[in-house]
């Protein structure tokens, strides 16, 4: 089996939780010689399934698999090649405000006052508006007014948020922000979403229709052009000058595992250096730091991704911050530990 052919077998597995589409895609191109030749004449980088089922689907491919996608797939395919070299995966995904918004609180409970919020691959910026939806922990009383309404069940000895932190300065980096009053853009944060995904297709428009609605507020959230390492330390001096007395947060949502294991150490180092708490959540392998602390911890109902402040895992979620799960020591006995030994 070729390599690409490969990817696209294992990506099956991986996507089973995100879309059944999706998993009968990556099936189909896995088990198609033609399928994949083309594929291969992409950049290695530009190649990942759900980049290339986003790009389809944005152009036009029916949302069913089988030999009418395969067909829409080899008639399209200059164009689709043509977008699939200069687009990346950027989808803005409003439910990782939910572990975002659970770091965020255990923050406050350190170095209570304002937060100024630093996103590095922040794509449209709806995850820099986390003060603004509205989130529900189990069945503790609903906590903002704005919506959507991310409503997420826990698991384990944790405490779920009861107040909205005060955010008064937002900034984000992206290599290719994308802009909410641009019809283009809006399009493709919708082609990023599985097309059997209603639910997160809702959530989007909503969390575009309130961030559209607010206005600037305190703070308007502004995503800039820049490489994650390159553009931390302007963006971290920004905000000492315009939200002085501020806590500096770094967060990493679904993003550190787009840059090298070393670029990865920059943006840790950096967040030290300028005296920032960092909050990722990221696959569970991303960070070695995080993954070597995961180890002897474990949480009631295991999921790949992994919540860290300043390095220390606090809960897994699913990739989409869904189900929170939180980890604590493994002496709690009968636990399952996490996949893979989180390594
Ligand atoms: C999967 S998206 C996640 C977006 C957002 N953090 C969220 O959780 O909804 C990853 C984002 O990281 C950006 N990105 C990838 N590599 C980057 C880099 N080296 N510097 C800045 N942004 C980067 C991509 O353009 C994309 O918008």
């Amino acid at each position: 089996m070729s390599a690409t052919a490969d990817w696209y077998e294992r990506a099956a597995g991986e996507l089973a939780a995100t879309s059944r589409l999706q998993v009968a895609w990556a099936r189909q191109v896995a088990a198609d010689p033609e399928l994949v030749a083309l594929i291969d004449r992409l950049p290695r980088q530009h190649r990942q399934p759900s980049l290339l089922f986003s790009v389809a689907s944005w152009l036009g491919a029916p949302a069913v698999a089988g030999p009418a996608w395969r067909d829409w797939v080899l008639g399209n395919w200059p164009a689709i090649e043509r977008a699939a070299r200069t687009r990346r995966t950027q989808t803005n995904e409003v439910g990782r405000c939910v572990p975002l918004l659970l770091a965020l609180d255990r923050i406050v409970d350190s170095t209570p006052g304002p937060i100024a919020l630093l996103e590095l691959g922040a794509s449209a910026g709806l995850c820099l508006q986390v003060d603004r939806y509205s989130y529900r922990f189990d069945d503790a009383p609903v906590l903002g007014d704005g919506l959507p309404l991310l409503a997420t069940a826990t698991s384990g000895a944790g405490r779920a948020p009861a107040r909205m932190p005060e955010i008064v300065w937002r900034r984000g980096a992206d290599l290719a922000p994308l802009d909410i009053a641009d019809p283009d853009d809006v399009s493709w944060l919708e082609a990023l979403l599985p097309p059997d995904r209603p639910d997160r297709r809702a959530r989007l428009a909503a969390a575009i229709a309130t961030v559209r609605d607010s206005g600037p507020g305190a703070g308007a959230a502004r995503v800039v052009e820049g490489d994650a390492v390159a553009a931390l330390p302007a963006l971290a001096a920004a905000a000492r000058v315009e939200a002085p007395g501020a806590t500096l947060v770094v967060a990493a949502l679904g993003t550190l595992v787009y840059l090298s294991r070393e670029r990865r150490h920059a943006v840790v180092d950096a967040a030290i250096r300028l005296g920032a708490h960092l909050v990722t959540f990221e696959g569970a392998g991303v960070l070695p730091e995080v993954a070597e602390r995961l180890r002897g911890m474990s949480a009631p109902h295991p999921v790949p991704f992994v919540l860290a402040v300043d390095g220390e895992p606090l809960a897994c979620a699913g990739p989409h911050g869904d189900q929170v799960s939180w980890l604590s020591a493994c002496s709690a006995a009968g636990q399952p530990e996490l996949p893979g030994g989180a390594a």
